[in-house]
């Protein structure tokens, strides 16, 4: 807690200065929010395209009017693709849009997120788990072989970035324990959705922390990171304790979207790790985390996640093998 209180008052993430000249950047859920701030500061950085992966193409529309008309850059560089999270046909479907069309992806930033207190499903799975980890994940491994042919061809460091939260250390997750992890997350009876967003960002966290070592050598560089308590449109089903909150404590989303533009260019020593007041903070992580069962857990968050995601698409998980 001390170091949330100082984090928010005291820390000011430095402005992105870094060019992003000939690159292509994918930010999911840029439509609004810190998703839509990172697609900002990549234009007005000179990528070459930026793509907006939204659910909702019209505030697409809106959000490429507003980039372009602030940016001033070419009309050819922000692209709206479709892409919903809360089906896996959708997300395989603007993979394979991405591998064919796309000659390079630079960065695949996956910041979409949700966090509802209602119980719902999507694909079969509680829909926080839906659209926050399994089709996160699963378009992170879909891509993965264009972001390693990027790395080759072009010699560069492609980046694949999760929007994680300090918050993935605000819950007791006894479900890590059950026989299966993700069934138990799904059963409405047992769901307890008051710490099931912060269970969705610990899930991100998990599942990083065992996918990383398996990209070592293929010159992605895959980090997670912690934007702060940020203004944005996230706690529109929160309590009303967290507006008051975020009146006193957040960030804009332009200052919290600056550890995002961090992520997408922090050099190999962020591989693996957590990104927080935009530089590596493994000292921030959760206790938990950081524990033999953290570590455990991880291994059996990643075993499972890659079982469902070989049902979603059959040979998926190949591309994360070593
Ligand atoms: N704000 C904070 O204080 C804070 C703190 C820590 C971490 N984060 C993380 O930051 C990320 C961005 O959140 P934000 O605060 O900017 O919230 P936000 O303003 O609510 O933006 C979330 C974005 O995700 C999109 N999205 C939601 N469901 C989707 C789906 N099924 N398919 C595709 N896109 C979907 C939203 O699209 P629609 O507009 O169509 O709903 C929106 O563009 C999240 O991962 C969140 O967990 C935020």
């Amino acid at each position: 807690m001390p170091s949330f209180l100082y984090s928010q008052l005291f820390v000011r993430p430095k402005y992105p200065t870094t060019s992003f000249a000939g690159k292509t950047v994918i930010v999911t859920g840029s439509n609004t929010g810190l998703g839509k701030e990172a697609a900002r500061h990549f234009a007005r950085l000179g990528a070459s395209k930026v793509i907006l992966a939204v659910r909702n193409t019209k505030a697409g529309e809106a959000a490429k009017q507003d980039i372009e008309s602030t940016t001033h850059c070419a009309s050819d560089v922000v692209e709206i693709w479709a892409l919903d999270l809360s089906s896996f046909e959708s997300v395989k479907a603007f993979a394979e849009r991405a591998t064919k069309n796309l000659s390079r992806i630079d960065v695949l930033l996956e910041n979409a997120g949700i966090a509802v207190a209602k119980y719902d499903v999507a694909e079969g799975h509680e829909r926080t788990i839906t659209v926050n980890v399994i089709s996160t994940f699963l378009l992170a491994l879909l891509l993965l072989p264009k972001l390693e042919a990027t790395a080759q061809k072009f010699n560069t460091q492609p980046h694949l970035t999760i929007v994680s939260s300090e918050v993935h250390g605000h819950c007791k997750f006894p479900e890590w324990k059950a026989d299966n992890t993700f069934a138990t997350l799904s059963s409405k009876e047992t769901a307890n959705m008051d710490e099931r967003y912060p269970v969705s960002k610990l899930l991100e966290v998990l599942v990083c922390r065992a996918l990383a070592p398996k990209l070592d050598g293929t010159g992605v560089i895959l980090n997670y990171l912690n934007p702060g308590l940020c203004h944005s449109e996230l706690s529109r089903e929160g309590p009303l304790m967290l507006e008051v909150l975020k009146f006193f404590l957040a960030r804009t989303a332009e200052v919290g979207s600056r550890i995002l533009v961090a992520a997408a260019v922090a050099g190999p020593e962020s591989h693996g790790k957590y990104i927080s007041n935009g530089i590596v903070l493994e000292e921030d992580l959760s206790p938990f985390v950081k524990s033999e069962d953290g570590k455990a857990a991880s291994e059996k968050i990643w075993k499972e996640l890659t079982a469902i995601l070989e049902e979603i698409q059959p040979g998926v998980t190949a591309n994360a093998l070593k």
